[in-house]
């Protein structure tokens, strides 16, 4: 029997056994977090005279050895060592000798693996934090340049009123603020150390927490080594505020889709970020935009997944978890991957400032002003609303639209109406005078503008 836990055992697993079994193939991905955790582990050890120096010594050199080999991919893993921890294990007493076995004293693969989560998931929070922020810095100087740009708004896809563009860039930025809120706030429970809950129940050894946690920069122990060996939330939690930022990033991709059409035109991408049709020579399709857009089903999966995987779990550690590893892993690839992809789109986004402003000007998204014109001259919105509906109803049946209704017209259909009318059609003049706090007023975008650069550079 070769096993490391092979004392017990009579027979060996059927090898399909052992296949179903081991999480090598994917955990290896936490090889440097797991020699980072061992490390400390030892470091401890020696410290409480757990062990004695030269052993720790020996160790300690035998894992910097394997961390070298780890970063310059040159270590090989089997599956008949299962998994990442005792493949490093057994990596480590072949290149120290029988003293590496000294390495597992007082601790269990249960908060070896839960520690190398947590570490794991702190370096791409943090990373990911920085990947949101370069997205927002896009939209911004995209905004900067857009203040006074354009663009019918919608509700229910149909034309509403006239909005600023920045006004609308910026809608995303404030979205991605609250992901980093979320991601930021997440670090809290992120940073805490299971290691020293040993398989569930602590251990006999005087270990010293405390040191352990210090030595991994951790902010705190868990206080229960039940709960610590257990405890997947941070990686819920992650899912889910990684699904909300996909929520984000699709809505926005699922708008650049529509914008980049035929039909409405307001956008162009740029050839680096769009790809052809093998048999239509005319198409440059949105591809990047769609596969963010397809690729949120994934993360949303997952962590429906982990969710599932969780309900009703017994205390303490249970194989189960095993399942947590792999969506967690491909949650941190695509959300990265669509973050940097998506700064690039925005950073390279032709805007078709004309086309965008065409369209507001043959539409009825100016209704709102000629209903708030009569209100303000003291009829009340409602009977505004009413003669305004009547009038866009005439201009459909005359095929004009409200600037092109006479003075004569105007009159007919309320004496308030007088010349000053055609002005406050002007869409420009729409967005203009919409200065309510958080409107898209030129002068209340450019405010919202300071704060978000305030907030994020
Ligand atoms: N590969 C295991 C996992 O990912 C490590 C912990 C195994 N612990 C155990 N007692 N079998 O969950």
């Amino acid at each position: 029997m070769n096993k490391l836990w092979g004392g017990r055992f009579q027979k060996t697993p059927e090898k399909w056994v052992d296949e179903f079994n081991a999480s090598i193939s994917f955990d290896k991905e936490l090889v440097e977090e797991d020699i980072q955790g061992s490390l400390a582990h030892v470091e401890m050890l020696k410290a409480t005279n757990i062990i004695e120096e030269e052993e720790a010594d020996s160790i300690q050199k035998g894992l910097q050895s394997l961390l070298e080999k780890a970063k310059n991919n040159e270590l090989s893993f089997s599956v008949k060592y299962e998994d990442i921890h005792l493949n490093i294990e057994k990596l480590l007493i072949d290149e120290i000798g029988p003293v590496g076995g000294k390495l597992h004293t007082g601790r269990s693969r249960n908060d070896q693996v839960a520690t190398d989560m947590h570490l794991y998931l702190r370096k791409h929070v943090q990373h990911i934090l920085e990947l949101i922020q370069s997205l927002q810095k896009a939209l911004i100087e995209k905004a900067e340049d857009h203040v006074e740009t354009i663009l019918p708004g919608y509700t229910h896809l149909q034309r509403a009123q006239p909005i600023s563009l920045a006004h609308h860039l910026l809608a995303y930025v404030w979205m991605l603020q609250r992901d980093k809120e979320r991601f930021s706030e997440s670090l809290k429970r992120i940073n805490v150390c299971p290691l020293g809950s040993a398989a569930l129940a602590g251990t006999t050894f005087p270990i010293d927490r405390q040191l352990t946690a210090k030595l991994l920069e951790f902010d705190r122990v868990y206080p229960n080594s039940l709960d610590a060996v257990s405890d997947r939330d941070f990686i819920v939690e992650f899912l889910s505020n990684s699904s909300l930022l996909m929520v984000h990033l699709s809505r926005f991709c699922e708008e650049l889709i529509l914008w980049c059409s035929q039909e409405f035109q307001f956008v162009e991408m740029d050839d680096t970020y769009s790809t052809g049709s093998s048999i239509m020579p005319q198409k440059k399709n949105p591809d990047m935009a769609e596969l963010i857009r397809g690729k949120s089903g994934r993360v949303f999966g997952h962590l429906i997944s982990l969710l599932t995987v969780l309900k009703g779990l017994p205390l303490a550690y249970n194989k189960d978890l095993q399942e947590d590893k792999e969506g967690m892993f491909d949650t941190v690839k695509t959300i990265e991957g669509c973050l940097e992809i998506m700064t690039g789109m925005i950073r390279t986004l032709k805007i078709n400032k004309e086309k965008m402003e065409q369209s507001v000007n043959e539409d009825f998204s100016n209704a709102t002003e000629l209903a708030d014109y009569l209100a303000k001259k003291g009829l009340p919105f409602r009977k505004a609303h009413e003669v305004v509906g009547k009038l866009v109803y005439l201009c459909i049946e005359k095929g004009i639209y409200l600037k092109d209704l006479s003075m004569a017209e105007f009159k007919e259909a309320n004496e308030l109406f007088d010349e000053d009318v055609y002005e406050v059609l002007n869409p420009y003049t729409a967005v203009n005078k919409r200065n309510s706090e958080g409107g898209t007023g030129f002068s209340e975008v450019k405010k919202q503008l300071q704060l978000a650069k305030s907030l994020i550079y």
